[in-house]
């Protein structure tokens, strides 16, 4: 039955394409289940097409250019198919209306199944033949087309059920889109490089010719701009803000009264969002999506950056530095869609697939949660008019490289970590940052309070079993103290145990650690001080002069509570490694008690640890030019008896936004900012703790009420 005569054969090749041919066109039919015949037939909008119209559209193309010119004697399965299901083809000629999609009560959606029964019995057929290279790249054209057309119906869907009263749910199995931390900028020199599809596999015309193209050094964001940060630029004012806005999206979002993305909607309790699940809550660490170019570029000019060019795009996904690549939404890039140097269209009616587009429109990058499996490469372009909003369309963001040589503190460790503490679902920030010099001082004046007790308890047991502790030390042997401050307590030690004959001093603060050194070389002559300025969670090796003796770690002020479990773990097990062999460790922590004197310990009658709370705002206010009213945030201790720690917040007094370091975050009312954990042990939990790290406890020692412990641990 073929025109040419071609024989009946079942080699690889076409095996392999029928296979794929098959479950592409049966995906066609399964993401169509969860609709009943109604849903299939109607056009929201003239973008948008009936679920029906994309079942035959997607068949017509198989027919008209796979089977009419190959297949003897083809006879259509209905004539007046061309004219109804030809998309934009002129070659083939004329067509029903595009916007008139949804008028097309016939054929029902049975006839057009039956059709596509009719055009797969054919392509089996055809496939069963000596398939020219030609008609398999054909064929795999219509694949391709087809699951672009499987995602256009998933959007399209979506589109018809928000605006549906009912806001129907397609698939209440249908995935979230995963949620995560916030970008960060990852560099990429300048230099020449190539991109476009290489001719080796499937791609779609315009993705090649492979070219070199030259890039100026660039950074781009690993992760897709958050719900989160997209709340953020709507509480501040994004979209009232006409110096943030292309002059056509500007008006756009006047005439259309945008002030949130598509799919957005704002009631009492805040914003939700309709998706293939139904009308959700927004998820903050998922990225945001259903935006247009405009509010795209808004946003990133409002995030003091801008939208990658495509090759910048193509270049960093090949240099593995980005994630969410195609997993969850399509990336707006600032390229206009035109054509790649010595781009030509492919020959015939199937040239009109790409070419005839390239102009005003942007391309996007990546591949989305509703695109069909496999379908994307690293050079796939899509492309869509600025002001379209209902494909799944997110952004990353990109910026120019700072200049070489300039340091900027926006780009600080303390930076990203605020930043992304601000971003989290949950806002974070690390009570390591706490301690700048007048946090330092705040804390000194904390141990001074009547209710905060583990400083004087711990020095009274200190006091009291000091003698025990130094019967456990070697002759000779090397003291070293992770983050010794003044090392105040560490004289109760040196006082009971002459024999320590060298010590070591860990701390990030030189000038403390110089003061203290001075002062203790004075006081014990004969001790060998050598301090080491370092951040004691990351110290890998000790100053030459604890060579040769025993070392006994020394570790109080109940500091290893501050951590989280598994830090508190990794810490161990570091002083573990730079202790070495016949190493000791004496740890100090402060032991689970009633909540009364937690509680109290932690928020005094006189307001310090509600000073010392806030002067982290104070700080990121003057380091990261921030602006936290300090005032408008209020200092909360709470026992978290589940998890045995005390936490600090601080918690926004009314709905505010804060600028960081150019970003904006918002805080509802009564919104926490979590500051600290302070963690309390049983015996058996720090022994339990400290076991994970390799080591046991050889003795320990618990002071008076309110019980504080100091815990000998031996390697
Ligand atoms: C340093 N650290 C052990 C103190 C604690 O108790 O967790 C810090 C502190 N936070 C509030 N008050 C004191």
């Amino acid at each position: 039955m073929t025109r040419h005569s071609r024989q009946l054969r079942d080699t690889p090749v076409t095996h392999a394409l029928y296979q794929r041919y098959q479950t592409v066109r049966d995906h066609t039919e399964h993401l169509v289940e969860p609709l009943s015949a109604e849903d299939m037939v109607v056009q929201s909008m003239p973008d948008a097409s009936p679920a029906k119209w994309h079942m035959a559209h997607t068949t017509w193309f198989f027919e008209t250019f796979l089977l009419a010119p190959n297949v003897d004697d083809y006879t259509p399965f209905d004539p007046t198919f061309g004219y109804l299901f030809n998309s934009y083809y002129e070659a083939v000629g004329p067509r029903h209306p595009r916007p008139q999609r949804g008028l097309m009560t016939r054929p029902s959606v049975d006839q057009v199944l039956a059709y596509r029964k009719h055009v797969d019995e054919h392509m089996a057929a055809l496939l069963m033949t000596e398939v020219s290279d030609d008609m398999a790249s054909l064929i795999e054209l219509g694949l391709a087309h087809e699951e672009q057309h499987q995602e256009l119906l998933l959007m399209d869907i979506l589109h018809l059920f928000s605006l549906s009263s009912l806001k129907p749910t397609y698939s209440p199995r249908w995935p979230k889109d995963a949620g995560g931390r916030r970008g960060r900028f990852k560099p990429l020199s300048a230099g020449l490089t190539q991109i476009g599809h290489d001719g080796n596999g499937f791609a779609f015309d315009h993705e090649g010719p492979r070219h070199t193209t030259y890039l100026q050094s660039f950074e781009i964001s690993d992760r897709l701009v958050t719900n989160g940060e997209w709340l953020s630029f709507i509480a501040d004012g994004g979209y009232h803000t006409a110096a943030l806005w292309l002059s056509e999206g500007w008006t756009l979002i006047q005439e259309n009264g945008w002030n949130a993305p598509l799919y957005w909607y704002h009631d009492d309790n805040g914003w939700k969002r309709m998706s293939l699940r139904g009308l959700e809550d927004i998820d903050p660490a998922a990225p945001v999506t259903h935006i247009s170019y405009y509010e795209a570029a808004a946003f990133a000019t409002w995030a003091d950056a801008r939208l990658p060019t495509e090759a910048e795009w193509e270049a960093a996904a090949r240099a593995g530095l980005l994630e969410q690549v195609d997993s969850v939404a399509w990336q707006w890039t600032q390229s206009a869609y035109s054509a790649y140097p010595g781009f030509k269209p492919s020959a015939g009616a199937v040239g009109e697939y790409n070419g005839k587009f390239m102009i005003n429109q942007m391309v996007l990058r990546g591949g989305a949660s509703v695109t069909s499996p496999n379908h994307c490469r690293l050079t796939y372009r899509n492309f869509f008019q600025p002001d379209k909003r209902w494909m799944v369309a997110g952004l990353r963001l990109a910026r120019d490289s700072r200049q070489p040589g300039v340091v900027n503190p926006h780009d600080s460790e303390f930076a990203r970590d605020v930043l992304a503490g601000l971003s989290a679902p949950t806002k974070s920030l690390s009570p390591k940052y706490f301690y700048d010099a007048a946090g330092s001082d705040l804390f000194e004046a904390i141990c001074e309070t009547a209710e905060y007790y583990p400083t004087r308890a711990e020095t009274g047991l200190l006091r009291r079993i000091a003698d025990q502790i130094a019967a456990t030390i070697p002759e000779g042997a090397a003291l070293v103290e992770f983050g010794s401050g003044a090392s105040e307590k560490t004289r109760l030690v040196l006082d009971a145990a002459p024999h320590i004959a060298v010590y070591v001093p860990i701390d990030i603060s030189a000038t403390a650690l110089n003061k203290a050194a001075q002062s203790l070389r004075q006081q014990y002559p004969t001790l060998t001080v050598a301090p080491q300025v370092d951040d004691f969670t990351r110290v890998l090796t000790l100053p030459k002069e604890a060579d040769g003796h025993t070392r006994i770690g020394f570790f109080p002020g109940s500091t290893i509570g501050n951590f989280t479990d598994q830090q508190a773990v990794d810490f161990l097990h570091a002083a573990h490694d730079v202790l070495g062999e016949n190493a000791h460790f004496i740890v100090g922590v402060d032991m689970v008690k009633d909540a009364d004197t937690l509680v109290a310990a932690y928020d005094d009658a006189e307001g310090v640890t509600a000073r010392f709370n806030k002067n982290l705002l104070t700080r990121i206010n003057r380091e990261l030019d921030a602006d936290f009213n300090v005032e408008a945030f209020d200092h909360l201790a709470v026992w978290n008896a589940q998890q045995a720690c005390m936490e600090m917040h601080l918690v926004s007094r009314h709905e505010q936004v804060v600028s960081v370091a150019g970003h904006s975050f918002r805080f509802a009312a009564g919104e926490r900012l979590h500051t600290e954990n302070s963690h309390k042990f049983t015996v058996q939990s720090f022994t339990d703790l400290a076991a994970r790290a390799g080591w046991t406890v050889s003795e320990h020692w618990v002071s008076d009420a309110p019980e504080v412990a100091l815990f000998s641990l031996q390697a």
